[in-house]
């Protein structure tokens, strides 16, 4: 059974998660079916913008936590699933908009700073506790963030973990609107095909602009992954991953 339900209308691709009793958390199988989505949207001349949602009450709870545990996998050519989508997301050479509700969490977050457009609800929270899980920023934020909102906020994003609400996420640029959610979703597509009516050709160019040279960003992801993955191996992780699915708070003293 797919938990990314995909559908292609009105020049617009949209890739909605679709695991709310796990608060949207990706799996190994959703990175695949939604790298599959890209690829397909990327090749196709009739799609002209791609909306990230997800079903229930939250967008996105980040890295399914086991997989973490247990390991990332790897596609055929070795690049593991997670990692094809951020290169993917961070080098995509048509508009990305997202629809956010509720958590967003981790890559749940940084997803978003590789989008044109970011929509939110009231009840959106978006959290990058990479260092409260033993880990360093992934997906270029550690590049991006801080360049988006300047270092003492990213600074509280990263390093303490701080949760920003809705309100907060608009004030610092990092959401255009707040939308009802009733509204979110359709009103994310709508923007989205507006995009997709704009001269393809310009709007190309104007994005590549905007977003500057990506060799710079693509060095980061690869230094970020690096570190990502040694920290994933280690004891840190282990104990805030093990915490989070025990329920209880971590304890890191007893690792020193
Ligand atoms: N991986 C795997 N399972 C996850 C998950 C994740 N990233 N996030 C949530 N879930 C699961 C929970 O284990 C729980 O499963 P269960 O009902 O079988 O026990 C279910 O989703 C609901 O989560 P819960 O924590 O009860 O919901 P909440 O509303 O209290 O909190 C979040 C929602 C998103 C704030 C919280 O689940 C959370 O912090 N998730 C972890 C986020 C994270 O660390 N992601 C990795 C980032 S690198």
């Amino acid at each position: 059974m797919s938990e990314v339900i995909i559908e292609t209308k009105d020049g617009v691709t949209e890739i909605r998660l679709d695991r709310p009793k796990k608060k949207n958390a990706v799996t190994i199988a959703m990175y695949r079916a939604m790298n599959e989505a890209l690829a397909a949207a990327a090749a196709d001349a009739n799609v002209g913008a791609v909306v990230f949602s997800g079903n229930g009450e939250s967008f996105c709870a980040g890295n399914d936590v086991l997989d973490f545990m247990n390991g990332i996998g790897a596609d055929a050519d070795g690049e593991p699933p997670v990692g094809r989508f951020i290169r993917t997301i961070a080098t995509f050479e048509k508009p990305l908009v997202a629809a956010v509700q509720g958590a967003a969490v981790g890559v749940g977050t940084t997803m978003l700073l590789h989008c044109d457009l970011v929509y939110a609800s009231e009840t959106a929270r978006l959290q990058a506790p990479f260092v409260s899980l033993g880990l360093v920023p992934e997906a270029g934020s550690s590049l991006l963030l801080p360049r988006r909102i300047g270092y003492a906020l990213a600074a509280e994003m990263i390093l303490l973990g701080t949760a920003f609400d809705a309100v907060r996420a608009r004030a610092v640029g990092l959401v255009n609107a707040v939308i009802p959610e009733g509204e979110l979703r359709a009103h994310a597509l709508g923007k989205a095909a507006e995009l997709a009516r704009q001269p393809p050709n310009a709007l190309r160019a104007a994005r590549a602009l905007l977003r500057g040279s990506p060799d710079e960003l693509r060095a980061r992801i690869d230094e970020e992954g690096r570190l990502f993955m040694a920290a994933l191996g280690g004891a840190e992780a282990r104990e805030a991953f093990t915490a989070f699915l025990e329920r209880r708070p971590p304890d890191f003293r007893k690792l020193a």
